[in-house]
């Protein structure tokens, strides 16, 4: 968890004391290390160096301009799904020769904007969108470069709905169908079919996932050469894991190991998609506690006053995030060993109106109160990105630290901002 530490009984974002952002800028908060996001994909930079690959944050994972621009000015290029993203990619000042574009419904509007930017290249999804973007290339004027996203039907192994690689996936093409799709390129005179690409799913806990879909690669990659393919990128799409709980998990270096020697036997250049990597632990969601009160047998429940519109991920997929609060004994994330503090069990919860807006349930927590300030960890990545405005409650304000300074990146929508556009 570099970015935060707890130090004197207070937890801290580099070197302020998030108390003092929730006072200034209010809750439900995103607080944001800037040393974190830049130690994160710098980590994945120096793992993958050799290489050289083009690494493409996943702007899904955090789209804030201001994360966008810092990520490009220190050397990411982006994997866009959207032309939203475009938009964003672009507002952010990113070099459209460093972004690449997947997803399986790009409609020609996007293919075109895209085109006209001057993206890398596309990720297709079926032979359907090669010839939207052979038709928009030619009325362009352009050559558009496109990777076939291919479905190896690999079990990531992690939850179902962000498993992406297995035969009933709605993503990529069957390998079979691929190879006929490479065989017929010629179809498609304003497209360049020139890279592979695949992403497996979200996050990996094991590098066995990537060694297996590159196995089947090493058999694929001949049989497309064998049909005069000039082949050049393989892109692994994202998928790098971190720690939700302290628990160890494998970090960019094992993935890199696995990956950086097959690229090079394959004699492509390698793209990668991280997003959750380097966005996940470099941000936390501070919430206040509005009351805690006791239901049906003791249980009690600490009702907050962020809620699972600010962060869906344990309503959507059950997913576990550590909480602690801002004050008192530290957090046994950010200390050696387990806790001292003297706990209670209780559920973690929002003030919307469904059962499912729970963000843990019988969770140990030292004793709390209202007015408290608990910190939500792990919650850059697929956090605001994901967040709504669900029983009209506004969403969350955005603020990036830099040593002991902080800059809102996004400021807290309003009531009006609620209803604009009705
Ligand atoms: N590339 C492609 C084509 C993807 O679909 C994704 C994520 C990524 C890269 C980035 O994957 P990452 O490095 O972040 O694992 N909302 C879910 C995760 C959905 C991931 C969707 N695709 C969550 O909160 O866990």
């Amino acid at each position: 968890m570099d970015g935060f530490a707890h130090r004197g009984g207070r937890l801290y974002c580099e070197g302020i004391p998030v108390e003092r952002l929730a006072e200034r800028y209010g809750t439900p908060l995103y607080v944001y290390s800037r040393a974190a996001l830049l130690a994160r994909l710098g980590e994945l930079q120096g793992a993958f160096r050799a290489a050289k690959p083009l690494i493409c944050y996943s702007i899904k994972a955090n789209s804030n301009l201001s994360i966008l621009r810092l990520l490009a000015r220190a050397g990411a290029g982006f994997d866009i799904v959207s032309g939203g993203e475009l938009f964003r990619a672009l507002r952010a000042g990113a070099d459209p020769a460093r972004i690449v574009f997947a997803g399986v419904g790009k409609t020609p509007v996007e293919i075109r904007a895209a085109l006209k930017a001057g993206i890398r290249m596309f990720n297709a999804e079926s032979e359907a969108e090669i010839a939207a973007a052979d038709a928009a290339a030619a009325e362009l004027g352009v050559r558009a470069v496109m990777a076939l996203r291919v479905n190896p039907d690999v079990d990531a192994r992690t939850h179902a709905k962000t498993t992406t690689a297995r035969k009933d996936n709605k993503f990529g093409i069957a390998l079979p169908h691929a190879r006929e799709i490479f065989a017929a390129r010629g179809r498609y005179p304003h497209v360049e079919l020139s890279g592979i690409h695949l992403h497996l799913g979200s996050p990996i806990y094991s590098v066995d996932p990537y060694r297996e879909a590159l196995a089947k690669m090493d058999r694929f990659v001949p049989e497309l050469r064998a049909l005069g393919v000039e082949l050049k990128t393989l892109n692994l799409g994202g998928g790098y894991c971190v720690s939700y709980d302290g628990s160890a998990v494998i970090r960019p270096r094992d993935y890199a190991q696995v990956i950086v020697p097959a690229v090079r036997r394959l004699g492509l250049q390698l793209i990668i998609e991280p997003g959750r990597y380097v966005a996940a632990n470099s941000a936390l969601l501070l919430a206040r506690v509005v009351y805690v009160k006791e239901g049906w047998n003791q249980r009690r429940f600490v009702i907050l006053d962020a809620a699972m519109n600010d962060l869906v991920r344990p309503a959507m997929y059950g997913s576990h995030h550590h909480i602690w609060p801002a004050r008192g004994p530290a957090s046994p994330l950010l200390s050696a060993g387990p806790s001292k503090a003297r706990l209670e069990t209780v559920d973690i919860v929002g003030p919307i109106c469904e059962t499912s807006d729970c963000f843990a349930k019988d969770r140990p927590l030292p004793p709390t109160r209202a007015g408290d300030l608990l910190a939500l960890f792990s919650a850059g990545a697929y956090g605001m990105a994901m967040s709504s405005t669900y029983n009209s409650r506004p969403r969350a304000c955005e603020v990036l630290v830099a040593g002991t300074r902080a800059r809102v990146i996004r400021a807290r929508e309003t009531h009006e901002d609620l209803v604009r556009g009705e």
